[in-house]
C-alpha cells in the first residue's frame, strides 16, 4: 500500500473512508451527469477524479494503524456485483446533488455490512445513521429534488478502495492508498 511520507511521522492521522472507485471512462459519464444537474439544482459540479461511491467513512485515524485497515480489507469475500444508478436528486436537507440506485444490489450491502463489522472489530469508529448509497454529483446543490435518468448507469463494481482525503485550494483531494478485489 502506497503511503505518503508525511503519514509516517509519530502521531500522524489521516482522514479515511472505504470507497468503490469509477474507471476514469465512468468518472467523465458521471462528471457530465453532474453537469447536467446543476441545470436544474445548481451547486457546484465534484472534479471528475473525485467521483466515487462511499461505503464507510472513517474519519480521522491514526497513520500506524493504516496496516490494520491492510489486513482487514484483504479478509473481505464478497463476489463483484452490478450497480445500476438511475435516482438523481438532492436530500431536503440540501447541500448535496446525487446519482443512487433505486435499490442497493445485495453484493454492495455485504461489502458495506462485513467493512463495518471488521471494523468495529478492530476498534475503529463507524457511522451509526443508515446507510444511503449515493454517488455525489454536486455541492452547494439546492433542496429536495428527485429525477430519474432515462436509461441507468450501469457500473460493474468489481474491486473496492481505502482512500485519504485532504483539502487544497480547489477542495478536496483523495488518495487512493490501497486496493482488493472482489471475488
Ligand atoms: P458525501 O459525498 O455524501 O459528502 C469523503 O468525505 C466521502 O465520505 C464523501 O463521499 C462523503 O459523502 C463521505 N462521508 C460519509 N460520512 C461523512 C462524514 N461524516 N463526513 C465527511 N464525509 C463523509
Amino acid at each position: 500500500m502506497a503511503v505518503h511520507a508525511a503519514a509516517l511521522k509519530p502521531g500522524a492521522t489521516l482522514r479515511l473512508f472505504f470507497a468503490c472507485w469509477p474507471t476514469p471512462v465512468l468518472q467523465r459519464q458521471l462528471h457530465e451527469i453532474g453537469n447536467r444537474l446543476k441545470l436544474q439544482i445548481d451547486g457546484r459540479v465534484s472534479r471528475s477524479a473525485n467521483i466515487h461511491l462511499t461505503l464507510a467513512f472513517l474519519g480521522d485515524v491514526a497513520a500506524d494503524r493504516l496496516p490494520v485497515l491492510q489486513q482487514l480489507a484483504s479478509k473481505i469475500v464478497v463476489p463483484a456485483f452490478a450497480l445500476p444508478l438511475q435516482r438523481l436528486g438532492c436530500w431536503p436537507d440540501g447541500g448535496i446533488g446525487w446519482l443512487a440506485p433505486d435499490q442497493a444490489p445485495e453484493g454492495l450491502l455485504q461489502l458495506v455490512r462485513q467493512l463495518n463489522e471488521a471494523l468495529q472489530r478492530a476498534g475503529f469508529r463507524t457511522e451509526k445513521r443508515r446507510y444511503r448509497p449515493h454517488v455525489t454529483l454536486l455541492r452547494k446543490a439546492g433542496k429536495g429534488w428527485r429525477s430519474t435518468l432515462a436509461t441507468p448507469l450501469r457500473w460493474e463494481v468489481d474491486t473496492f478502495v481505502l482512500v485519504a482525503s485532504t483539502l487544497d485550494q480547489h477542495g478536496s483531494v483523495y488518495r487512493i492508498l490501497g486496493r482488493w478485489p472482489l471475488q
